[in-house]
């Protein structure tokens, strides 16, 4: 789960330029989505191309109804190939009732990555005259489900309490009437729930999600399709039958949104590569200031391809005396460089952080883990709070 995403990130980081050059889907996903930012201000500029683009995620949701129609048929085909008392005995455990339910459930979800195109046709309604290319990855949407679930289901709220708290914690000590003028960035912002909640605490909220698998669902949260707490049923485990207890709780729907979410005035949101983005001008008081006041990093440190290049950007974008959170693991995939956490601290150091050591702590924390299952990984994902100095040593051109 979490490790199809940190992979795709890297690998979608590695093959991004190569990607831009080769796709002309990714050309006209460029060219559309910078005609939707010119009538969309509330949503940033474009995402880079790559197999995260618009025209990507799109025909992969466009494709889940279809490829889940083969996978029925896969297991129907599979269970006729048994014969005599193994096919009497598999009728008997109900295989079939089985594979029917999990038809049902793809129908299910199939109505919702439909609801979702919908959407997106709506919001970039050049979508209707881009050709389909055979191209997709339903796997992604399935970890979109998923992540529908972690951010916005009464179910994800345990995963969520045990990650967010600290965090929400930490901003919970800036007090309320300094707030509005306080930006805070969530680069790797997936769903865009802890975004939302930091917004919906009065911060001036910037969310950076790179990835439309992500963006398209959360934009049809946000869209009209979505305007009661738990209108839709999501079933996000009934594509592994691994480790589980019960036919019904593979198939089992999960009710979302557990809360309806919409576009709020201080939030932000930007569907482009966090290392794209430049230092915002503030002024407050009088007084005028490049920078984010806090960059909040959750699980997604270690989706980059050069870790280095992600530090010194959240470095270089927050202001002198900035603060930076982050809570995750260290799972890297086909990065250039994978440091362990003593070499993040000391990479860390050396960029011009202040690591507080006495905020460093462990936090045992699931990823979109189904908790009805008979397997459970747990990450002991590292929690930190670290200041950029007042003297900021990369203005003063003492650092790179
Ligand atoms: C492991 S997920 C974590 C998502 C979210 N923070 C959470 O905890 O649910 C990492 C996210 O970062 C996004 N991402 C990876 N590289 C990015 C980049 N350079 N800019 C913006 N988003 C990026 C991925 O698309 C993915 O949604």
């Amino acid at each position: 789960m979490y490790l199809l995403e940190a992979s795709l990130a890297a690998l979608s980081l590695l093959a991004g330029a190569w990607v831009f050059r080769a796709s002309i889907w990714s050309q006209l996903s460029s060219f559309l989505l910078q005609k939707r930012a010119a009538s969309a201000p509330i949503y940033g500029t474009t995402a880079s191309s790559s197999s995260f683009s618009l025209p990507s995620a799109f025909e992969s949701f466009h494709a889940y109804p279809a490829t889940a129609t083969s996978e029925v048929n896969g297991y129907r085909s599979k269970l006729n190939t048994l014969r005599g008392a193994h096919r009497r005995l598999a009728f008997e455990v109900g295989y079939p009732s089985k594979i029917e339910n999990f038809r049902r459930a793809t129908l299910a979800n199939a109505s919702l990555t439909r609801s979702i195109c919908r959407t997106a046709k709506s919001e970039f309604p050049e979508l209707y005259n881009v050709p389909i290319t055979g191209k997709h990855d339903v796997g992604r949407v399935r970890e979109s489900l998923k992540h529908l679930v972690r951010d916005w289901s009464a179910g994800g709220a345990h995963e969520r309490q045990v990650i967010f708290a600290p965090i929400l914690e930490e901003l919970g000590k800036i007090p309320k009437e300094k707030r509005a003028t306080h930006k805070v960035l969530v680069p790797g912002s997936g769903l865009g729930r802890l975004a939302w909640e930091i917004a919906s605490m009065g911060f001036d909220t910037t969310s950076c999600e790179l990835s439309y698998y992500m963006n398209l669902s959360l934009r049809f949260l946000l869209s009209p399709e979505t305007t009661t707490v738990d209108q839709h049923e999501v079933h996000p485990y009934a594509h592994w039958w691994s480790h589980q207890r019960s036919a019904d709780n593979t198939f089992r729907g999960i009710a979302v949104p557990d809360v309806v979410p919409r576009r709020l005035q201080n939030w932000t949101i930007l569907e482009e590569d966090f290392l794209s983005l430049v230092r915002p001008r503030t002024s407050s008081s009088g007084q005028s200031s490049t920078g984010y006041d806090t960059i909040v990093t959750l699980y997604f440190i270690d989706t980059a391809s050069n870790i280095i290049s992600y530090l010194t950007h959240i470095h270089h974008l927050l202001k002198a005396g900035g603060t930076w959170i982050n809570l995750g693991p260290l799972l890297y995939s086909s990065a250039t460089i994978e440091l362990s956490l003593e070499e993040v601290f000391k990479l860390a150091k050396a960029i011009g952080f202040d690591v507080d050591k006495a905020s460093a702590q462990q936090i045992p924390s699931e990823y979109t883990a189904d908790t009805s299952a008979m397997m459970k990984w747990v990450y002991l994902a590292q929690f930190w709070v670290a200041r950029k100095p007042t003297i900021d040593l990369e203005s003063e051109g003492l650092i790179l």
